[in-house]
């Protein structure tokens, strides 16, 4: 098992230029299916939910390989509608494979998806958006058995805006006959991106990041090369680090637009922002106060996937904040390791009230989700003393090498093999 050893107390400072955004690349990969042809993907992060996701393409006959930090996926010899139970358990995002799928085979086999353990994650909305294409579903021995005779394009309303489940949708449009409408989409920057893959492959869809998406399906697709969006948690994280050690860094490659609800908090907590075209700039100099209640929210609200890290700075702001978590239940396993570490927070239900301390202490922590472990690493680079976190596997999920980040900023950082 791998730890971080953190001496804490080091501020961060120096310049780091993002990678591509991890819940972007995921979605874009299960979609270079769809083609049939060869798709490179620029500026990839190497991180272990990327590996998984090369490893289902693969076993499904895909050609896969890094070129540098590009991934190649020729599409051409997909042989298997199934996607691999074993590969599947290990990913949540396996489960936008059913889309591509059926677009390029018309059928697909799959099982539960995995992923962190953050609460229920059903999947009922993208199993009724694909039955209004014309699949039909049925569970047999624990699997997913998806058929469709002929995909049909469809006026597609969500009963929520889910990430994954607009993202399925789209893919399957592309391959519908005729027009689909999806109402009520997600609006995430990951969907635009994605809307832009499918449009360098030549697909005809419009709409995304606005109350309706509108696919044309049906069209000849061909090869391409894309590169997607910067990470904007990677960046909410390395910030949110910065500003709890109260350090001076630039982001290069960033996309602050896609990260206003991120920014406005960390303003409003006392630091000072600078956005660009393509940077961010974050200088921590004034005390950290604490700030109004934030609500996880669909964007363009407040993250779900940057609430644990900010919950870590306001562990160190002056005030109390209130969090609340309405996207996922049990999101908040970070909660009793920060308070071992010396936090003060409580937990009612979806909402944490997180009154700030003087100062955090180190402590033997453990990871139990990816970004709960991120907040962890956050509060070890900004305590006293020494911080281990335990079970970074799941940090890898969604960071590659966070360590040699951290470290390129000026923290005392390791990764440390532990018997
Ligand atoms: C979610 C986040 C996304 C983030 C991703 C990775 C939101 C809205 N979505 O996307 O920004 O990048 O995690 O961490 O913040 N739901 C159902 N039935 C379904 C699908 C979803 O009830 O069929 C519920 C989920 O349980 C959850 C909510 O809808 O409460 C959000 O789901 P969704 O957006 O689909 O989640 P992800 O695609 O995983």
């Amino acid at each position: 098992m791998e730890s971080y050893h953190i001496s804490g107390g080091k501020t961060l400072e120096g310049e780091y230029r993002l990678k591509g955004a991890k819940n972007a690349v995921l979605p874009i990969l299960a979609a270079t299916i769809i083609s049939g042809r060869t798709s490179r993907i620029k500026n990839c992060p190497r991180l272990s939910d990327i590996r998984t996701m090369m490893a289902i393409l693969e076993e499904m006959g895909c050609g896969v390989s890094w070129d540098g930090s590009d991934i190649l996926v020729d599409s051409s010899p997909v042989n298997s509608f199934r996607i691999p139970q074993k590969l599947m358990k290990e990913i949540r995002s396996s489960v936008f494979l059913m889309g591509p799928t059926l677009a390029r085979c018309g059928q697909v086999i799959l099982s539960d998806p995995g992923g962190c353990a953050i609460g229920k994650r059903p999947i009922d909305i993208h199993l009724a958006a694909l039955r209004l294409l014309g699949v039909d579903i049925a569970e047999k021995d624990g699997l997913l058995e998806c058929r469709a005779k002929s995909l049909k394009g469809a006026v597609i309303p969500l009963s929520f805006p889910s990430v994954g489940a607009t993202e399925n949708v789209m893919m399957a449009a592309v391959m519908a006959e005729g027009e689909t409408r999806i109402l009520n989409p997600a609006k995430e920057p990951e969907i635009v991106d994605l809307q832009n893959y499918l449009t360098s492959c030549g697909a005809d869809i419009t709409g995304a990041g606005t109350e309706e998406i509108r696919i044309i399906g049906g069209l000849p697709l061909h090869e391409t090369e894309y590169e997607p969006i910067p990470d904007r948690i990677e960046a909410g994280t390395i910030l949110t680090a910065a500003a709890a050690v109260r350090g001076k860094v630039l982001l290069k490659g960033a996309a602050p637009e896609h990260m206003d609800s991120v920014l406005d908090c960390l303003e409003e907590s006392g630091c000072k922002i600078w956005r660009q075209d393509h940077s961010v700039y974050l200088e921590a100099s004034s005390p950290l106060k604490a700030v109004k209640p934030i609500e996880t929210r669909p964007y363009p609200g407040f993250p779900t996937d940057m609430q644990s890290q900010f919950m870590a700075l306001m562990c160190l702001a002056e005030g109390t904040t209130e969090i609340t978590e309405a996207i996922f239940e049990n999101r908040f396993k970070h909660v009793a390791e920060l308070n071992r570490m010396g936090a003060r927070i409580r937990i009612a239900g979806k909402t944490a009230m997180i009154e700030g301390v003087e100062s955090l202490r180190g402590q033997r922590v453990t990871a139990a989700d990816l970004r709960g472990g991120a907040a962890l690493v956050i509060a070890g680079l900004a305590a006293e003393g020494d911080t281990i976190v335990e079970n970074i596997s799941h940090i890898d999920r969604g960071y590659d090498r966070l360590e040699d980040i951290l470290t390129g900023l000026g923290a005392r950082i390791e990764r440390v093999v532990e018997p």
